[in-house]
Protein backbone atom coordinates (compact mmCIF):
# COMPACT_ATOMS: atom_id res chain seq x y z
CA UNK A 1 0.00 0.00 0.00
CA UNK A 2 1.34 3.46 -0.77
CA UNK A 3 0.36 6.21 1.31
CA UNK A 4 0.06 9.39 -0.45
CA UNK A 5 1.96 12.44 0.67
CA UNK A 6 1.35 15.23 2.80
CA UNK A 7 1.01 18.49 0.99
CA UNK A 8 3.21 20.77 2.80
CA UNK A 9 1.55 23.29 5.05
CA UNK A 10 2.40 27.43 4.46
CA UNK A 11 5.92 28.99 5.19
CA UNK A 12 6.84 31.67 6.96
CA UNK A 13 5.78 34.88 5.04
CA UNK A 14 2.82 33.14 3.12
CA UNK A 15 -0.35 34.58 4.12
CA UNK A 16 -3.36 33.00 5.30
CA UNK A 17 -5.75 35.74 4.51
CA UNK A 18 -4.69 39.07 3.31
CA UNK A 19 -4.67 40.39 7.03
CA UNK A 20 -2.76 37.45 8.63
CA UNK A 21 0.74 36.47 7.56
CA UNK A 22 2.31 33.03 8.87
CA UNK A 23 5.14 33.23 11.34
CA UNK A 24 5.12 29.41 11.64
CA UNK A 25 4.03 26.34 11.52
CA UNK A 26 2.64 25.37 15.08
CA UNK A 27 0.40 21.85 14.62
CA UNK A 28 -0.97 19.70 11.91
CA UNK A 29 -3.96 17.07 12.96
CA UNK A 30 -5.78 14.70 11.00
CA UNK A 31 -8.04 17.76 9.79
CA UNK A 32 -6.08 21.03 10.44
CA UNK A 33 -3.35 23.38 10.59
CA UNK A 34 -2.79 25.68 12.84
CA UNK A 35 -0.67 28.48 12.52
CA UNK A 36 1.48 31.39 14.48
CA UNK A 37 0.29 34.31 12.61
CA UNK A 38 1.17 37.80 12.63
CA UNK A 39 -2.08 40.33 12.25
CA UNK A 40 -1.70 43.22 10.04
CA UNK A 41 -5.12 44.45 11.28
CA UNK A 42 -4.82 43.87 14.92
CA UNK A 43 -1.11 44.41 15.11
CA UNK A 44 -0.43 41.20 16.55
CA UNK A 45 0.75 37.50 17.27
CA UNK A 46 -2.41 35.65 16.70
CA UNK A 47 -3.29 31.37 16.09
CA UNK A 48 -5.16 30.81 12.77
CA UNK A 49 -6.95 27.30 12.60
CA UNK A 50 -7.29 26.04 8.95
CA UNK A 51 -8.67 23.03 7.43
CA UNK A 52 -5.31 21.32 5.93
CA UNK A 53 -4.68 21.91 2.38
CA UNK A 54 -5.71 17.89 1.36
CA UNK A 55 -9.28 18.56 3.13
CA UNK A 56 -10.35 21.87 2.49
CA UNK A 57 -12.87 20.67 0.31
CA UNK A 58 -13.70 18.18 3.46
CA UNK A 59 -17.46 19.24 4.07
CA UNK A 60 -16.99 17.41 8.01
CA UNK A 61 -13.04 19.38 8.32
CA UNK A 62 -14.80 22.54 7.57
CA UNK A 63 -18.08 22.29 9.81
CA UNK A 64 -16.28 21.70 12.82
CA UNK A 65 -14.03 24.34 12.32
CA UNK A 66 -17.36 26.78 11.77
CA UNK A 67 -19.04 24.72 14.84
CA UNK A 68 -15.41 25.54 16.91
CA UNK A 69 -15.47 29.35 15.94
CA UNK A 70 -19.18 30.27 15.95
CA UNK A 71 -18.84 28.42 19.94
CA UNK A 72 -16.12 30.16 21.11
CA UNK A 73 -17.28 33.64 19.42
CA UNK A 74 -20.40 33.50 21.39
CA UNK A 75 -17.85 32.23 25.12
CA UNK A 76 -16.00 34.79 27.15
CA UNK A 77 -14.06 33.13 30.16
CA UNK A 78 -10.94 33.26 31.72
CA UNK A 79 -9.94 29.92 31.02
CA UNK A 80 -11.42 29.24 28.11
CA UNK A 81 -9.49 30.35 24.84
CA UNK A 82 -10.71 33.66 23.32
CA UNK A 83 -11.51 33.68 19.51
CA UNK A 84 -11.02 37.02 18.02
CA UNK A 85 -12.62 35.90 14.54
CA UNK A 86 -13.84 33.47 12.32
CA UNK A 87 -13.76 33.95 8.67
CA UNK A 88 -16.22 31.35 6.58
CA UNK A 89 -15.87 32.01 3.09
CA UNK A 90 -13.86 31.05 1.24
CA UNK A 91 -12.21 29.20 3.29
CA UNK A 92 -12.68 28.58 7.14
CA UNK A 93 -10.33 30.40 9.00
CA UNK A 94 -10.43 30.58 12.93
CA UNK A 95 -8.53 32.93 14.40
CA UNK A 96 -7.57 32.70 18.26
CA UNK A 97 -5.93 34.84 20.64
CA UNK A 98 -1.99 33.37 21.34
CA UNK A 99 -1.53 31.36 24.21
CA UNK A 100 2.01 32.08 25.48
CA UNK A 101 2.88 28.74 27.37
CA UNK A 102 3.32 25.25 26.95
CA UNK A 103 0.34 22.43 26.17
CA UNK A 104 -0.17 20.15 29.24
CA UNK A 105 0.90 17.05 27.58
CA UNK A 106 4.30 19.19 26.08
CA UNK A 107 4.48 20.18 30.02
CA UNK A 108 4.39 16.54 31.05
CA UNK A 109 6.81 14.91 28.59
CA UNK A 110 9.23 17.19 29.44
CA UNK A 111 8.41 16.65 33.67
CA UNK A 112 11.22 14.90 35.69
CA UNK A 113 8.19 14.84 38.65
CA UNK A 114 5.13 15.48 39.04
CA UNK A 115 3.34 18.39 39.82
CA UNK A 116 3.26 19.97 43.35
CA UNK A 117 -0.20 19.48 45.08
CA UNK A 118 -0.45 23.40 44.97
CA UNK A 119 -0.09 23.36 40.58
CA UNK A 120 -2.45 20.34 40.52
CA UNK A 121 -4.79 21.67 42.38
CA UNK A 122 -4.95 25.10 40.90
CA UNK A 123 -4.83 23.31 37.44
CA UNK A 124 -7.97 21.43 38.27
CA UNK A 125 -9.88 24.16 39.75
CA UNK A 126 -9.06 26.31 36.79
CA UNK A 127 -10.32 23.49 34.49
CA UNK A 128 -13.57 23.00 36.30
CA UNK A 129 -13.98 26.86 36.28
CA UNK A 130 -14.38 26.79 32.66
CA UNK A 131 -16.56 23.69 32.04
CA UNK A 132 -18.89 24.79 34.91
CA UNK A 133 -19.07 28.00 32.33
CA UNK A 134 -19.75 25.53 29.63
CA UNK A 135 -21.83 23.40 31.45
CA UNK A 136 -24.30 26.42 32.32
CA UNK A 137 -24.34 27.86 28.40
CA UNK A 138 -25.78 24.32 27.78
CA UNK A 139 -22.38 22.87 26.22
CA UNK A 140 -20.15 19.79 27.01
CA UNK A 141 -16.47 19.86 25.61
CA UNK A 142 -15.96 16.07 25.18
CA UNK A 143 -12.65 16.45 23.84
CA UNK A 144 -10.84 17.08 27.38
CA UNK A 145 -6.95 15.74 26.73
CA UNK A 146 -3.65 17.42 28.46
CA UNK A 147 -3.00 18.41 24.56
CA UNK A 148 -6.10 20.23 24.95
CA UNK A 149 -4.89 22.60 27.75
CA UNK A 150 -2.71 25.30 27.62
CA UNK A 151 -1.09 26.77 30.40
CA UNK A 152 -0.50 30.40 30.09
CA UNK A 153 1.39 32.59 32.55
CA UNK A 154 -0.10 30.34 34.80
CA UNK A 155 -3.64 30.02 33.85
CA UNK A 156 -5.27 27.12 32.26
CA UNK A 157 -6.96 27.42 29.11
CA UNK A 158 -8.82 25.41 27.86
CA UNK A 159 -8.69 24.86 23.60
CA UNK A 160 -10.36 22.72 21.02
CA UNK A 161 -14.03 23.12 21.28
CA UNK A 162 -14.22 21.21 17.56
CA UNK A 163 -16.54 18.12 18.41
CA UNK A 164 -18.29 20.49 21.78
CA UNK A 165 -21.92 19.88 21.57
CA UNK A 166 -25.26 20.26 23.90
CA UNK A 167 -25.74 17.18 26.05
CA UNK A 168 -27.38 14.23 24.03
CA UNK A 169 -26.68 11.13 21.86
CA UNK A 170 -23.41 10.69 19.84
CA UNK A 171 -21.77 9.09 17.35
CA UNK A 172 -20.06 6.11 18.99
CA UNK A 173 -15.88 6.94 19.48
CA UNK A 174 -16.20 10.75 18.75
CA UNK A 175 -13.24 12.09 20.59
CA UNK A 176 -9.85 10.98 21.67
CA UNK A 177 -9.86 7.25 22.12
CA UNK A 178 -8.00 6.87 25.61
CA UNK A 179 -9.95 9.99 26.86
CA UNK A 180 -12.84 9.81 26.04
CA UNK A 181 -15.64 8.55 28.87
CA UNK A 182 -17.19 4.77 28.38
CA UNK A 183 -20.79 6.51 27.12
CA UNK A 184 -18.73 8.23 24.65
CA UNK A 185 -17.07 5.18 23.41
CA UNK A 186 -20.04 3.49 23.13
CA UNK A 187 -22.56 5.81 21.92
CA UNK A 188 -24.39 6.56 24.64
CA UNK A 189 -26.08 10.13 25.74
CA UNK A 190 -23.27 12.17 26.55
CA UNK A 191 -23.84 15.28 29.20
CA UNK A 192 -21.30 17.11 31.77
CA UNK A 193 -20.26 13.99 33.30
CA UNK A 194 -18.65 12.86 30.27
CA UNK A 195 -16.40 15.96 30.89
CA UNK A 196 -16.01 15.19 34.74
CA UNK A 197 -14.06 11.83 33.04
CA UNK A 198 -12.47 13.85 30.89
CA UNK A 199 -11.10 16.23 33.92
CA UNK A 200 -10.71 13.62 36.01
CA UNK A 201 -7.88 11.69 33.03
CA UNK A 202 -6.15 15.20 32.61
CA UNK A 203 -5.88 14.93 36.86
CA UNK A 204 -4.59 11.59 37.19
CA UNK A 205 -2.15 11.99 34.24
CA UNK A 206 -0.74 15.14 35.88
CA UNK A 207 -1.19 13.64 39.36
CA UNK A 208 0.57 10.58 38.73
CA UNK A 209 2.82 10.62 35.32
CA UNK A 210 0.78 7.80 34.18
CA UNK A 211 -2.02 7.79 31.74
CA UNK A 212 -5.41 5.96 33.16
CA UNK A 213 -6.16 4.53 29.82
CA UNK A 214 -3.81 3.11 27.04
CA UNK A 215 -4.84 3.99 23.28
CA UNK A 216 -5.78 0.59 21.59
CA UNK A 217 -5.75 0.19 17.34
CA UNK A 218 -9.13 -0.69 18.08
CA UNK A 219 -11.36 -1.15 21.20
CA UNK A 220 -11.31 0.87 24.26
CA UNK A 221 -9.61 -0.01 27.52
CA UNK A 222 -12.06 1.96 29.49
CA UNK A 223 -14.51 0.01 28.76
CA UNK A 224 -12.65 -2.90 30.46
CA UNK A 225 -10.93 -2.16 33.27
CA UNK A 226 -10.50 0.44 35.57
CA UNK A 227 -7.54 2.26 36.32
CA UNK A 228 -5.06 1.72 38.96
CA UNK A 229 -6.38 3.94 41.75
CA UNK A 230 -4.53 7.14 41.83
CA UNK A 231 -4.51 6.61 45.91
CA UNK A 232 -1.73 3.92 45.26
CA UNK A 233 0.44 5.12 43.16
CA UNK A 234 0.47 8.46 44.97
CA UNK A 235 0.07 8.06 48.42
CA UNK A 236 1.81 11.13 49.49
CA UNK A 237 -1.37 13.21 47.88
CA UNK A 238 -3.71 14.21 50.41
CA UNK A 239 -6.53 11.00 50.02
CA UNK A 240 -9.41 13.22 49.23
CA UNK A 241 -7.71 14.72 46.31
CA UNK A 242 -6.74 11.26 45.33
CA UNK A 243 -10.28 9.87 45.96
CA UNK A 244 -12.24 12.68 43.72
CA UNK A 245 -9.66 11.86 40.88
CA UNK A 246 -10.67 8.10 41.20
CA UNK A 247 -14.50 9.05 41.66
CA UNK A 248 -14.26 11.25 38.67
CA UNK A 249 -13.02 7.69 36.42
CA UNK A 250 -16.25 5.81 37.56
CA UNK A 251 -17.45 3.74 34.40
CA UNK A 252 -21.13 4.85 35.08
CA UNK A 253 -21.64 8.63 34.76
CA UNK A 254 -24.61 8.59 37.63
CA UNK A 255 -21.62 7.48 39.88
CA UNK A 256 -19.19 10.43 39.08
CA UNK A 257 -18.54 13.27 41.08
CA UNK A 258 -20.05 17.20 39.64
CA UNK A 259 -17.26 19.76 38.51
CA UNK A 260 -18.45 21.60 41.61
CA UNK A 261 -17.61 18.56 43.75
CA UNK A 262 -14.70 17.94 42.35
CA UNK A 263 -13.16 21.79 42.69
CA UNK A 264 -14.11 21.90 46.23
CA UNK A 265 -12.41 19.07 46.92
CA UNK A 266 -9.10 20.42 45.41
CA UNK A 267 -9.46 23.78 46.93
CA UNK A 268 -10.13 22.45 50.52
CA UNK A 269 -6.71 20.11 49.87
CA UNK A 270 -4.93 23.65 49.70
CA UNK A 271 -3.76 25.14 52.77
CA UNK A 272 -5.43 28.57 53.67
N1 LIG B 1 -4.63 29.65 20.82
C1 LIG B 1 -3.54 28.88 20.76
N2 LIG B 1 -2.34 29.35 21.20
C2 LIG B 1 -1.24 28.57 21.14
N3 LIG B 1 -1.21 27.31 20.66
C3 LIG B 1 -2.36 26.78 20.21
C4 LIG B 1 -3.59 27.53 20.23
N4 LIG B 1 -4.56 26.77 19.70
C5 LIG B 1 -3.99 25.61 19.35
N5 LIG B 1 -2.66 25.59 19.66
C6 LIG B 1 -1.71 24.48 19.43
O1 LIG B 1 -2.16 23.70 18.34
C7 LIG B 1 -2.48 22.37 18.77
C8 LIG B 1 -3.72 21.89 18.03
O2 LIG B 1 -4.79 22.78 18.29
P1 LIG B 1 -6.25 22.23 18.58
O3 LIG B 1 -7.15 23.39 18.76
O4 LIG B 1 -6.18 21.25 19.69
O5 LIG B 1 -6.58 21.53 17.19
P2 LIG B 1 -7.02 20.03 16.79
O6 LIG B 1 -8.51 20.12 16.67
O7 LIG B 1 -6.34 19.80 15.49
O8 LIG B 1 -6.55 19.11 17.88
C9 LIG B 1 -2.64 22.46 20.30
O9 LIG B 1 -2.36 21.25 20.94
C10 LIG B 1 -1.65 23.55 20.64
O10 LIG B 1 -0.34 22.99 20.70
MG1 LIG C 1 -6.67 19.27 19.95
Amino acid sequence: MTVAAQPPALSEGDRVTDDLEVVAHLHRSRLLDVYDVHSDRRDCRCVAKVPRPDRNADAHARERLLSEGRLLLALAHPHVVRAYELVEEPDPVLVLEALSGDTVGRALARAAKPLSLHDLAHLGMHLCSALHYLHGRGIVHLDLKPQNVVIDRGMAKLIDLSIARPPGPIRAGTGSRRYMAPEQARGDEVGPPADVWGAGCVLYEVATGQRAFGAREDGYEQLERRPEPAARLMPSLPREVTTVIDAALDPDPLGRPTVEDVADTLDDALPD
